[in-house]
């Protein structure tokens, strides 16, 4: 299948030889970074239009700045749900949960918080970071889904009346262990690992690729920029990943 634009033929070229490197295994594990949910039109975190473009991590996602100014970081989770509602799942989530289905053994591990995998579809995911739509109470731990109709106040909790936190993972908290664990049997056994829309620069999620390569998986990534994984992968598709992935789909159907 040619077409008359080399750029088009080069990534044809390289959906294809994905596709080809996919038919071929039974294990695949995918992970995902904010990338997957920007053509949701979700803001991604580093560079132009970063959410961190402007703000500052440590005053925002760290238990410290939560208990010196609660308020502050709830405002900002607060306008992170509100520009959430409005967002849906794009070609590219739907493509994973296809895959879920196609593939033998298909896991899926992401950094995002912001629930959109589910919402497409994909039944096992592990959200390393949590799920921003959690409402968790920093007195007695009980969990709450928040349903959005309320962003403008403080959330507190249902069972006792403490003020709730974002159920999410801040920058020095530790990874849930279950998550973690689930995460990490599923990139030692996997014989492909998919790495799409993260700058791989945060840990450990990062260092998950490098895990799977060293247990003898090869590397797939998908991300319109380079990346510090990119020199390492053993296929990288540089365009964004809802164009990329149902047509990686589209090969395997
Ligand atoms: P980043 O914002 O660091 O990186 C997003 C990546 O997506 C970049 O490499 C972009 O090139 C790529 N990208 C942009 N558009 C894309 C598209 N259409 N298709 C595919 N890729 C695209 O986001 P993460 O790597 O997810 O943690 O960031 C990791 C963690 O750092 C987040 O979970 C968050 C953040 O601080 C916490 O808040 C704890």
């Amino acid at each position: 299948m040619g077409t008359d634009d080399p750029v088009d033929d080069d990534l044809a070229s390289l959906v294809e030889q994905a596709a080809e490197r996919l038919r071929s295994v039974r294990r695949v594990c995918c992970m995902t970074g904010a990338g997957v949910s920007a053509e949701s039109g979700v803001p991604t975190f580093r560079g132009v239009g970063g959410l961190w473009q402007g703000r500052r991590p440590e005053t925002l996602a760290t238990p410290e700045a939560f208990d010196a100014d609660p308020e502050e970081v709830w405002r900002f989770y607060l306008w992170r749900r509100e520009l959430l509602k409005e967002c849906k799942p794009n070609p590219g989530h739907y493509a994973l949960a296809d895959l879920e289905r196609i593939v033998p053994e298909f896991t899926l591990v992401t950094q995002n918080v912001d629930g959109l995998h589910p919402q497409a579809g994909s039944r096992e995911v592990f959200a390393l970071h949590g799920d921003i739509w959690i409402d968790r109470c920093t007195r007695c731990g009980h969990e709450a889904r928040a349903t959005g109709d309320d962003l403008t106040s403080i959330p507190r909790c249902g069972a006792c009346g403490a003020m709730a936190r974002p159920g999410v993972v801040w920058f020095g908290e530790v990874l849930p262990t279950d998550v973690l664990s689930g995460a990490q049997e599923a990139v030692a056994r996997c014989e492909i690992m998919l790495v799409v829309g993260t700058s791989s620069v945060v840990q450990p999620a990062a260092s998950l690729a490098d895990w799977a390569r060293a247990n003898g998986a090869s590397v797939i990534e998908i991300n319109p920029e380079a990346t510090p994984l990119t020199a390492s992968a053993d296929l990288a598709i540089r365009a964004p990943s809802g164009r990329v992935l149902p047509a990686i789909v589209q090969q395997l159907a």
